[in-house]
């Protein structure tokens, strides 16, 4: 008996139709990949299923029985278990306590059973293969270990169906690789697992069969075996991608836009010296884990135990906070999009933050021009929005991913650090984003592209650094192989 089957879903949003009529069907011991652009509906679909979003039509039917629409609560009862692309942990909380969030084990005296709570987290924990301690606060957590405790706290139910919204995002690969090797236990048990991810060669290893979506309905459902990257890619996008990178820009001989000295924040980042030219693209390469994000935070000024000095076109500046950064010319994508949102703020307000100075006189700010600069941002990245004043937190993932960076784009900035920018990113949208990356290094702006994608830092950089346990290991030149980059990055010096 079919495991998960959903029939014409119809959810309207205010100018937008997010579901137009979804019909999807999830066989027991099937990996189901769902895939489409970012805004086409995926989210949404899953929230559908698991009860948090109430759609406007449609059944679904869990092994046989009609599904309630809109209980959480009914749909868990059901085996329906979903981890949300936006991680839902309570930081100031345990890991034990998250993994068993509203589960706390009682004594007989009904109060909580804390040694026993503990005991059953960890096994949870245990199955996702994390080793931590679940006294420790979630606070503390790297995004990926996050992540892990997210599918801890998911699969704790009796399981049926397990959704994953973009599970791999934040993962390393071998992080990625036990996860994969979850799902496998779990299609072997006739688990069901539904997963979104904008990794297509990934999606074609671990999916058994693959729905794409576009404007919020169904393009097709086909066996991964029957496909290439490229068909789906066109299958999302409805024309072809070109899986080659264009030509890279010219060699950067412009003046110094960045120089740091001993740029530090111990013990996590040994002091780094960087010089950036203008117009000059220097990719960071490495492994979760390896320093990138803590380069880019010390840079911004989000680090407070930072030490070293900063130059920005010369002149030296004091970074202490993220806007003595901005004040300094430095624009910062991070690779928590949450930190970047304003989720109540509408996208306009979103895109030109950074930018009130140019848009105001004294202080009254230019309300036209201000929508003029959005909405040409918005076009241009093709941001997907019913208008400019839609709340930015009603965007798809990928689409606030794409207002952040459109900030930076229309501020000014003089230094731009990228750190994962093609994260939860559509294939169209990356695209975008690496002819957007060319053109500002074009116009003289110095790019810093943290990644953890080699493939990605070689189609963009004019020469890559390689980031391992803190430090640069490696300063590599653009025809370096990509075994010697690897090697440095896992820590053989060579
Ligand atoms: N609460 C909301 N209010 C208004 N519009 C919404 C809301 N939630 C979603 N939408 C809209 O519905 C559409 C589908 O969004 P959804 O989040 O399902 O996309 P997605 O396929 O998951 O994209 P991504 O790959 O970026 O995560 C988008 O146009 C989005 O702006
Ligand atoms: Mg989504």
């Amino acid at each position: 008996m079919t495991l998960l089957d959903v029939r014409t879903v119809r959810k309207t949003y205010p100018g937008a139709v997010a579901l137009g009529g979804v019909d999807f069907a999830v066989e027991p011991g099937e990996v189901h990949a769902l895939l489409g652009e970012n805004g086409a509906g995926k989210s949404t679909l899953m929230k559908v299923i698991a009860g948090s979003v109430t759609p406007d039509a449609g059944q679904i039917d869990v092994d046989g029985r009609r599904l309630p629409l809109g209980s959480p609560q009914v749909a868990r009862e059901h085996g329906v278990a979903i981890v949300y692309q936006e991680l839902s942990l309570v930081p100031s909380l345990s890991v034990g306590e998250n993994v068993l969030l509203g589960r706390w084990p009682l004594t007989r005296t009904r109060t909580v059973g804390w040694d026993r709570l503990h005991e059953e987290a960890a096994q949870h924990l245990a199955r996702v293969g994390l080793d931590v301690r679940t006294r420790t606060s979630v606070r503390t957590l790297r995004i990926a270990d996050r992540q892990l405790v997210e599918i801890a706290k998911a699969l704790c139910d009796h399981v049926r169906l397990l959704m994953l919204d973009e599970p791999t995002s934040a993962l390393s690969e071998r992080e990625a690789e036990r996860l994969f090797g979850i799902i496998h236990e779990l299609r072997a048990e006739g688990v069901g697992v539904v997963y979104v991810s904008h990794m297509l060669a990934e999606v074609l290893r671990v999916a058994d069969r693959i729905t794409v979506l576009r404007d919020g309905r169904t393009v097709d459902t086909v066996r991964a075996g029957d496909v290439l990257e490229a068909d789906l890619a066109q299958m999302m996008v409805g024309r072809r991608i070109s899986a080659q990178p264009d030509q890279r820009v010219a060699a950067a001989d412009g003046d110094l836009a960045l120089r740091t000295r001993g740029l530090a924040c111990r013990p996590r980042l040994q002091p780094v010296d960087l010089e950036l030219r203008k117009g000059e693209v220097v990719g960071v390469f490495g492994f979760v884990g390896a320093g990138r994000t803590r380069l880019a935070r010390t840079l911004f000024g989000l680090e407070p135990d930072a030490a070293g000095t900063v130059e920005v076109s010369g002149k030296r500046v004091r970074i202490t906070s993220p806007a003595d950064a901005v004040a300094a010319g430095l624009g910062y994508l991070g690779d928590d999009r949450a930190l970047g949102i304003v989720p109540a703020m509408s996208v306009a307000e979103n895109i030109t933050l950074a930018s009130m100075g140019r848009l105001s006189r004294g202080p009254v700010l230019d309300v036209r021009k201000q929508r003029e600069l959005a909405s040409r941002y918005i076009d241009e990245l093709a941001i997907r929005a019913s208008s400019p004043d839609q709340p930015a937190g009603t965007l798809s993932g990928g689409n606030q991913q794409k207002v952040v960076l459109a900030r930076w784009l229309c501020s000014g900035v003089r230094v731009l650090v990228l750190d994962d920018p093609m994260r939860g990113i559509d294939v169209g949208a990356k695209e975008e984003i690496m002819r957007l990356v060319r053109q500002l290094a074009a116009d003289g702006i110095a790019i810093l592209y943290l990644t953890s994608e080699l493939k990605e830092a070689k189609a963009l950089a004019h020469r890559v650094l390689v980031m391992a346990g803190g430090r640069i290991v490696r300063a590599a030149t653009a025809d370096a192989s990509d075994d010697q980059i690897m090697a440095a990055a896992g820590g053989v010096h060579g």
